[in-house]
């Protein structure tokens, strides 16, 4: 096999409780991440080079040794020994700065394509920790279903059952202003707030714990994400506009990771024309350069 396409797909947070700040400066999460079926494309080529190049058709975006894809090819020869080369294809649609993961989900799709291409040299264990390497998000990627995330977003677990079925194939907008937000920004500005940002790690589990258990709780009331405090009172475009779907569609909006993008459940009684109302009042709030998509959470 000498070329493979992939989807590399974005992912939304459903639940994001921020506990702590380690030693190590990042911060400690308990989260709830689904990818949806929205993303990128990535078309991986093997040469005989022994080099990696990327072209992407977003031209701002960075193309060289920068890219998470280049980084995720570097380490994968370091770790694999793999001699061979590859040209890389991306068709990017996830907007950047807005907290769906793209560059992360670029990255971990480029470990399992040249884990491929080279003939499966590296286990899921490997991988799992390469693409812990290469960032928080990283790992969520390697697997498809609803996940629990904690630690700095290493430690992965599937969601029970009793929760997925509550969240398979729903579908939701997802819709991001034209700025983005910075994730180092976010975080630091939570930490300045400390230890009155963080949500204790013992409510954290509870909280999560409660909605999974009772199976009566929809997906809506899950939403949760302690960015939001930090992010909605600096952009304030973002709280108004969810009070705004709040008020006149009753939807309960979402932020993923430190935003920009919110997301809203489509109401499982929704009329075929309610995704056009939704996304006229959007539109209308944000400008027309706002990036608008319905899709679904993993099947
Ligand atoms: O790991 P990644 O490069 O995606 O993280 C980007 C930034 O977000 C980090 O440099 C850090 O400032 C912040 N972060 C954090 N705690 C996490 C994840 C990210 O503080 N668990």
């Amino acid at each position: 096999m000498t070329a493979l396409t992939l989807n590399s797909p974005a992912k939304i947070n459903l639940f994001l409780a921020v506990v702590g700040r380690r030693p190590d400066g990042f911060h400690d999460l308990v989260s709830v991440v689904s990818q949806v079926g929205f993303g990128d494309t990535l078309t991986v080529e093997s040469t005989d080079s022994g080099e990696f190049a990327l072209e992407c058709d977003d031209a701002s975006l960075v193309v060289d040794e920068r890219n998470l894809v280049l980084r995720a090819a570097r380490a994968f020869r370091e770790a694999s020994g793999w001699p061979g080369g590859a040209r890389f294809r991306l068709i990017k649609r996830i907007p950047q700065g807005a907290g769906l993961g793209g560059g992360s989900s670029n990255a971990t799709t480029t470990l399992r394509a040249l884990n491929t291409l080279a003939g499966r040299p590296l286990g899921l264990d490997s991988l799992a920790d390469l693409a812990a390497r290469l960032g928080s998000d990283c790992p969520l990627f390697l697997h498809p279903a609803p996940l629990i995330m904690r630690g700095r977003g290493e430690r992965i677990e599937l969601l029970p059952e009793v929760g997925v079925a509550r969240l398979r194939n729903r579908r939701v907008w997802l819709f991001k202003p034209a700025f983005g937000i910075e994730t180092p920004w976010a975080f630091r500005r939570l930490a300045a707030r400390a230890p009155g940002g963080y949500l204790a790690p013992s409510e954290a589990e509870e909280r999560l714990t409660e909605w999974i258990e009772r199976s009566e709780r929809p997906a809506e009331k899950l939403l949760f994400n302690t960015l939001e405090s930090v992010s909605f009172d600096k952009y304030i475009a973002l709280p108004a506009l969810v009070s705004q779907l709040r008020e006149m569609f009753d939807l309960n909006v979402g932020m993923s990771g430190s935003g920009s993008t919110c997301f809203a459940f489509v109401p499982e009684s929704a009329p075929a024309n309610l995704g056009l109302a939704v996304k006229d009042v959007v539109m209308d709030a944000w400008g027309p350069e706002t990036f608008f998509a319905e899709t679904s959470l993993a099947p």
